[in-house]
């Protein structure tokens, strides 16, 4: 059958597809129906089924004699270790560490917070959590104290699962002192932590909170899978909006299961037993459905690569790790190739390795420019296909099904939607644009299975970043347009998320922290265009009156700050302490007009702008740091 014939399908019958693709997985109790939509616009799916995501991704494996098979390869060029993990062992690891947590108290909805480095044991935590019907939110480690207690206080976790250490190329990041950090900011208090210890740098444990990862498993009953509801959360991960407050995007249980395994074959093109490869971390959407939760459920076996595109130990890493562990399908952000692109311009190191296995590269998470989709294309020799999502889906919108037919790539576009997705382009005032009209790309309800129902404890605010300007669709913050063959391109966010190295961040939220250094009065953070990360914050502040101090002093305290409250994951390195900001004559902070001005594109004044003189204040200020040319 050809895309349009399953696309065709899904739509004619959305619930005979859901309830087709649902037979690929093991259901305690089977669902009787797919959506349940009495409490539109809210959906959900396979509410009624009873299932278990962890006897899913490992036990049924090994139940249908698999348990040889390798589950998750470790490859750390950072440490210099390799391990094989099997089905079998995987089994082992996580019902015990299930044991310890269930011996410790936590119970079925409890929340577990984990907070790791690129370690199989990461990978471990989450199944565990998702044995016993607990609900995990991994935190990315490079996130500091204060984002992670900001998650802490929302998700009110029983426990704390964490490393004693991460590895940055040429850094040991301790994690002792940003646990340590945020469980005092935080109101809420885990009841105990469960720490693996790093020989790179093991931590000396607190009495009575913290428990070592061996130990505490040693002694305890193997747990077994808990049967939970279809809508049961998955997990909550946290993700940047608008504002520093992070929304907690939830998974449900049911949907996540089947959607996850339908796009392994249609959208990845693998078969069970091929190695799949997400080079990416765990604390992002991209690591939870793509490095744990989709290959294992659909029964391959997947990568856990702690290390770098470049410098662990050059640019011929990816090459490496896909010709020795005969990668298959290879998914990561552009950033990554562009960072290998400038290191190693003409490919030279790509000829060391035979990757004939690989049969194609999957580039999301940003925007990924023609340069570098043809290069990749030109040394790798395999098809490249852009495609996109978000942490609210929790897979792909619109992409490239090479597994039902490999259609045309457009440079540009990350082709075309998915079953399950009806995605449309509306104007302003929520009108369906034609084809190549620019507007903002929303998505007709319900959204598939396995995207997000709500968020943790924030329904109003479920609907009103995302229900309530486009009644009857989701809002999907990206600005685009579909070409009359159905593709579609993604041209820009419609509010202040930021893109950074395929990292998502608020620039609101940054404003937020330089507004809290006490100099300053007031304060606009933008995203400017960077040749490697996509985009780079740069923050703008104005002193308060009567502060007579160094700019240059005042601009590094800022960048501090904001690694200190955020992390260095918000790669702030650029402040500039300007006399005046550009705003309308209502107040409010011409922001995307100083992106082009940033940016060196041509822009319209705008017409209720209240003083133009300040916009060439701000293009002088740009312009020492190296942006703003024309
Ligand atoms: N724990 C602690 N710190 C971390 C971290 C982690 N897990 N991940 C990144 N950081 C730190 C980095 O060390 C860096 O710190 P520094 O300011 O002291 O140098 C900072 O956060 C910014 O990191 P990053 O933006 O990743 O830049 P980089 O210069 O270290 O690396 C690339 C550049 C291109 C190599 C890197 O961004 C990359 O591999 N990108 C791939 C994108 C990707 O996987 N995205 C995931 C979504 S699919
Ligand atoms: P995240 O939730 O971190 O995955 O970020 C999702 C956002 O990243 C999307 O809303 C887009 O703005 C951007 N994005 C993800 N994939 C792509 C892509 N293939 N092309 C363009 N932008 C993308």
């Amino acid at each position: 059958m050809s895309y349009h014939d399953i696309y065709n399908g899904w739509k004619a019958d959305p619930e005979g597809f859901w309830m087709e693709a649902a037979e690929a997985i093991d259901w305690v109790e089977k669902p009787s129906k797919a959506l349940f939509d009495d409490n539109a616009p809210l959906y959900e799916w396979f509410v009624d089924a009873k299932v278990n995501t962890c006897w899913n991704a490992v036990d049924r494996h090994v139940a249908a004699g698999k348990g040889d098979q390798t589950a998750i390869i470790y490859d750390s060029p950072i440490t210099g270790r390799k391990e094989h993990i099997s089905y079998a062992d995987l089994q082992s690891r996580v019902s015990h560490l299930a044991g310890a947590l269930q011996a410790k108290g936590i119970e079925i909805g409890d929340r577990v917070i984990i907070y790791m480095p690129m370690v199989p044991q990461a990978v471990e935590a989450m199944l565990a959590c998702a044995r016993i019907g607990a609900i995990h939110s991994v935190v990315f480690g490079g996130f500091a104290a204060n984002e992670l207690a900001v998650r802490l206080d929302d998700a009110a976790p029983k426990a704390i699962i964490a490393a004693s250490c991460g590895l940055e190329p040429g850094r040991v990041v301790e994690y002792k002192p940003l646990l340590d950090g945020a469980i005092d900011l935080a109101e809420h208090k885990p009841e105990f932590c469960i720490i693996l210890q790093r020989e790179e740098h093991p931590i000396e444990l607190t009495e009575g909170r913290d428990y070592d990862w061996y130990e505490v498993q040693d002694g305890v009953t193997p747990a077994d899978c808990v049967p939970v509801a279809g809508n049961h959360p998955a997990y909550i991960l946290y993700t940047s909006g608008t504002t520093g407050a992070p929304k907690g995007v939830i998974r449900p249980t049911a949907g996540h299961l089947v959607a996850l395994n339908w796009t392994m074959k249609n959208i990845y093109n693998v078969d069970p037993g091929d190695v799949f490869w997400a080079a990416s971390d765990v604390g992002w959407v991209v690591g939870h459905s793509y490095i744990c939760y989709a290959p294992l459920i659909h029964g391959n076996t997947t990568i856990v690569f702690e290390g770098k595109p470049v410098g662990t130990p050059d640019a011929g890493t990816f090459w490496r790790v896909i010709s020795e562990h005969n990668v298959r399908s290879f998914f990561t952000a552009p950033t990554a190739f562009r960072a290998i692109k400038r290191d190693d311009p003409k490919g030279e190191l790509i000829k060391d390795y035979d990757i004939s296995n690989l049969r194609a590269l999957y580039l999301a998470g940003e925007r990924a420019d023609p340069d570098t989709i043809e290069w990749a294309q030109d040394i790798m020799g395999v098809p490249v296909y852009d495609h996109w999502w978000q942490t609210e889906t929790g897979f792909t919108i619109a992409g490239n099904p090479a597994g039902i037919e490999a259609l045309p790539v457009k440079i540009g576009s990350p082709t075309v939607a998915m079953p399950g997705y009806d995605v449309q382009i509306l104007s302003d005032e929520g009108h369906q644009l034609g084809a190549n009209e620019l507007g903002a790309i929303a998505i007709k309800l319900p959204l598939p299975p396995g995207t997000l129902p709500n968020l943790w404890n924030a329904e109003d605010r479920f609907k009103k970043s995302y229900l309530n300007t486009f009644p009857g669709y989701y809002e999907t913050g990206d600005a685009g347009m579909i070409d009359d063959e159905g593709y579609l391109y993604i041209m820009a966010r419609t509010d202040d998320v930021i893109n950074v190295a395929g990292h998502r961040l608020s620039t609101g939220g940054m404003e937020e922290v330089l507004a809290a250094h006490p100099d300053v009065a007031e304060c606009a953070v933008i995203g400017v265009t960077d040749a490697l990360k996509g985009q780079l914050p740069v923050g703008f502040v104005c002193l308060s009156k009567g502060v007579n101090r160094q700019h240059d002093e005042i601009a590094s305290e800022c960048v501090t700050l904001v690694r200190d409250r955020i992390g260095p994951v918000a790669a702030f390195k650029l402040a500039l302490v300007v006399d005046r900001l550009p705003k309308t004559r209502s107040g409010k902070i011409l922001r995307a007009t100083m992106v082009k001005i940033a940016d060196s594109e041509e822009f319209k004044m705008p017409a209720t702008i209240d003083d133009p003189v300040i916009l060439d204040e701000i293009k002088a200020a740009l312009q020492t740091i190296g942006y703003a040319k024309a």
